[in-house]
């Protein structure tokens, strides 16, 4: 009898997995990949205690208490940011907050290697003439985004990279966006994420971003982004 009911509960899993079901389970919070007082000096570690452990994680219970009563369970991320102005803002502010912040702790790093990988040098190169034309159009977008907001490095359609700016939670994986395309780096420029530290000083907070990024990790979002365009 027993193995009757293991056989069953197996075929019910696979036919589960076959349905796409089990996409659910990626809603979950992440894990913080370094101490809170790991991007010292750049980012010090009551911001990101307060970063992490208050506006992250509330924007993530909120998505997932809207995503079950929407019954959004057996979608992906990606899937509901392609029709996010279909759904109620909640969906779009907090779904977009949870997404953006935990893509935002895997960009950093308190171990960054200074400077691009070979691969995404080549690629910035292509599609800006230079690392440095890329970087100042990237701060640009950061410092001139208007109140709250990100910016992002993105791939395109058409496998190219561009920069763009979006406001409050919203991110180019979005219908609502004016660029569309997936984010391989990216900038919060939310005064919550700089303001303990720096104050109004938002250029400064862009400027030091750059001694923390984690190049290995934009490599492997660009890889992943290039091979579905
Ligand atoms: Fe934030």
């Amino acid at each position: 009898m027993n193995r009757i009911l293991l056989l069953l509960a197996g075929v019910a899993s696979l036919a589960l997995l076959g349905s796409g079901k089990v996409k659910a389970q990626a809603f979950q919070f992440p894990t913080l990949p370094y101490a809170y007082n790991a991007l010292e000096p750049n980012i010090d570690a009551q911001t990101m205690e307060i970063h992490y452990s208050r506006h992250h994680k509330a924007y993530y219970n909120n998505f997932v208490k809207a995503a079950d009563e929407l019954g959004l369970a057996g979608l992906s991320l990606e899937e509901i940011f392609a029709n996010v102005s279909k759904y109620p803002v909640t969906v779009r502010n907090n779904g977009g907050g949870y997404y953006n912040h935990m893509l935002f702790w895997e960009i950093l790093s308190p171990t960054s290697a200074g400077k691009p990988t070979e691969t995404v040098l080549k690629a910035i190169d292509t599609s800006f003439g230079s690392f440095q034309s890329f970087k100042e159009a990237f701060e640009n977008a950061a410092k001139s985004q208007f109140g709250s907001g990100w910016a992002w490095l993105s791939v395109g359609a058409n496998g190219k990279l561009f920069v763009s700016s979006t406001p409050n939670q919203d991110n180019p994986l979005m219908d609502v966006a004016t660029q569309k395309g997936k984010p391989i780096l990216m900038i919060d420029v939310w005064e919550h994420a700089y303001y303990l530290k720096y104050q109004n000083k938002r250029a400064d907070y862009v400027t030091n971003f750059w001694n923390i990024v984690n190049w290995s990790r934009v490599e492997e979002l660009y890889l992943e982004a290039y091979k579905q365009k």
